[in-house]
């Protein structure tokens, strides 16, 4: 028996588990009893399905010839992250078996399914936790009922309508906490007193969707008495996810960006003729803008937490809260039993603007999906920190 089968990633192996098992019980010459038992309609459904994978059961054969439907889209989402399974935002539960309902929903395949009702069961959110070992398949976002779906519900609670091709990506591009969950645990206590009852709001990650949203969706922590801007309509032919990213290798097409630019590479392209980090270099791209205010606001943040709430603060980008006490401000992360003690110095000002510096960098790609969000958001976080501190914000000649 001749069967070859592509190698492209865990649910296909599994799939040609199956269909080697298929073939085995479909041929008596193959099978190991005298009397095969009859394969189970599963597997024959699947042996079905995937006629096209099988060889001719003599040769000669041509392999290169044999066409394999789909096949640039499988070998495109084979190889993106969405597909790969040891990746922590897919293992990150191996160990216990099984991922929270509440997780599930963005981390697994099944878990979306089940939140939009697409498995049959009633949409809403997941009572009962999904086996771990899914991925972002092609289920998820080939599923017969997802063209039904014409609203998103963001963490803010704007809800949003949506197109249903990028339902999908909005459901879990869209983050996990929004500004107004701030603005709630902060209310009504002294904006610059440490107060024991504040712990580091993560607004999760890769928050595209949400980033994109921009002010109406409200991600950000919004400083009272300023606007900020919107979604980010960039222009007519760039208006959706899948006008620049390939839905299956998630690759970013930049011929597309060529059409508008001058250039295709995203870090380097700049529209805006005014500098907004006080360099008063506009050749440079907005990612650049973007990236040093955010550096200035981490150096706000570090010296607030050791001028204001008298407590250091160290960053590690690698390790869950993220911010971790200092108290002796030796630069160097406290411990308790052996383990970091987080950040327990917060105050509202900090936690705002602490907040707001994660949202922003939780974007890989916000200088594409909404460069004005981004920097009014840092904007107005330096200078909330500044303020506090009674330092010049002016002389740091950044624009908003
Ligand atoms: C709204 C969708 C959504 C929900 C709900 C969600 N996540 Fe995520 N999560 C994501 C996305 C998108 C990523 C980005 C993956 C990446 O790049 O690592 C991610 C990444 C992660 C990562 C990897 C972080 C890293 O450093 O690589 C962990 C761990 C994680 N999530 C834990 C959780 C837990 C725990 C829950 C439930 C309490 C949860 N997530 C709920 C969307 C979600
Ligand atoms: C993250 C979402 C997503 C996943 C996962 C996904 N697709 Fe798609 N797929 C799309 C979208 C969106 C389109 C429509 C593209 C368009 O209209 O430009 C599409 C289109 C297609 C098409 C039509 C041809 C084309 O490229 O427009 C095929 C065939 C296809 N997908 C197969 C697959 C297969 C097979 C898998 C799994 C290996 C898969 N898709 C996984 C989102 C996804
Ligand atoms: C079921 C949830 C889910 C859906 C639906 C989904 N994503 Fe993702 N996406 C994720 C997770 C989780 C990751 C991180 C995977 C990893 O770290 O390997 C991710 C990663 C990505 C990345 C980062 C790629 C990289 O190289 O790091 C891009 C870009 C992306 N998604 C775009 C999209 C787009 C566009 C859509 C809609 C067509 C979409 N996603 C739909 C959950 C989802
Ligand atoms: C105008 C084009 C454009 C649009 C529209 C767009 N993106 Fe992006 N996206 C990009 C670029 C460019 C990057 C960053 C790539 C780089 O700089 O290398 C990016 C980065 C990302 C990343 C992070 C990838 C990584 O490597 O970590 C995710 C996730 C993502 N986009 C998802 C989305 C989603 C979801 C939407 C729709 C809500 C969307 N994008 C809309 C162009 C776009
Ligand atoms: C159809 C034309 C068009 C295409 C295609 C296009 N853009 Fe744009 N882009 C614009 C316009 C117009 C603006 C200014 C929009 C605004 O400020 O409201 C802009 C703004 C931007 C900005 C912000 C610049 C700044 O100084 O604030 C970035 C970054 C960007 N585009 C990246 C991309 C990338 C990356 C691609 C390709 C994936 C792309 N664009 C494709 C027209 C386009």
């Amino acid at each position: 028996m001749h069967l070859m089968l592509r190698n492209t990633g865990r649910g296909f192996r599994r799939a040609a588990a199956a269909a080697v098992l298929a073939c085995l019980a479909a041929s008596p010459a193959l099978a190991q009893s005298d009397t095969p038992a009859e394969a189970p309609a599963e597997i024959e459904e699947l042996a079905e399905q995937l006629s096209t994978y099988v060889f001719p059961k003599a040769g000669p054969y041509t392999p290169e010839a044999i066409v394999i439907g789909n096949a640039r889209q499988i070998e495109g989402w084979a190889r993106s992250a969405h597909a790969d399974a040891s990746a922590e935002a897919f293992a990150h539960w191996n160990a216990e078996g099984e991922i929270p309902g509440t997780c599930a929903v963005c981390h697994s395949g099944a878990g979306f399914r089940a939140f939009h009702g697409l498995d049959g069961s009633t949409p809403g959110p997941l009572e009962s936790p999904i086996p771990v070992g899914g991925v972002v398949d092609c289920e998820t976002c080939h599923s017969r009922g997802l063209a039904e779906i014409d609203m998103i519900a963001l963490p803010s609670g704007v809800q949003h309508p949506a197109e249903a091709a990028e339902v999908p990506c909005l459901t879990c591009h869209t983050g996990r906490s929004s500004g107004a969950q701030v603005t709630a645990a902060t209310a009504d206590m002294d904006p610059d007193a440490v107060n024991a009852e504040l712990r580091f709001i993560n607004p999760h990650y890769k928050v595209a969707g949400a980033t994109w949203l921009g002010g109406y969706g409200g991600i950000g922590y919004h400083y009272p008495g300023k606007t900020y801007s919107g979604r980010f309509l960039h222009a007519k032919p760039v208006a959706t996810c899948l006008a620049c990213h390939d839905p299956h290798a998630l690759s970013v097409n930049e011929a597309v960006c060529l059409t508008c630019h001058q250039t295709g590479t995203p870090e380097e392209i700049r529209i805006a003729r005014q500098s907004y980090d006080g360099s008063g270099d506009t050749a440079k791209g907005i990612a650049a803008d973007i990236m040093a205010n955010a550096g200035l606001l981490m150096d706000q943040m570090t010296s607030y937490a050791a001028s204001v709430a008298g407590i250091g603060m160290v960053y590690d980008g690698g390790r869950y809260p993220y911010f971790f006490a200092d108290a002796n401000m030796d630069g160097v992360i406290d411990e308790a039993e052996g383990r970091p003690v987080a950040y327990n110095g917060w105050t509202p000002t900090l936690l705002r603007a602490a907040y707001n510096w994660k949202v922003v960098t939780a974007d890989p790609g916000i200088h594409v999906h909404n460069a004005p969000y981004a920097l009014e958001l840092l904007y107005d976080s330096i200078e909330s920190l500044a303020e506090a501190q009674g330092a010049d914000f002016g002389a740091l000649g950044l624009l908003r």
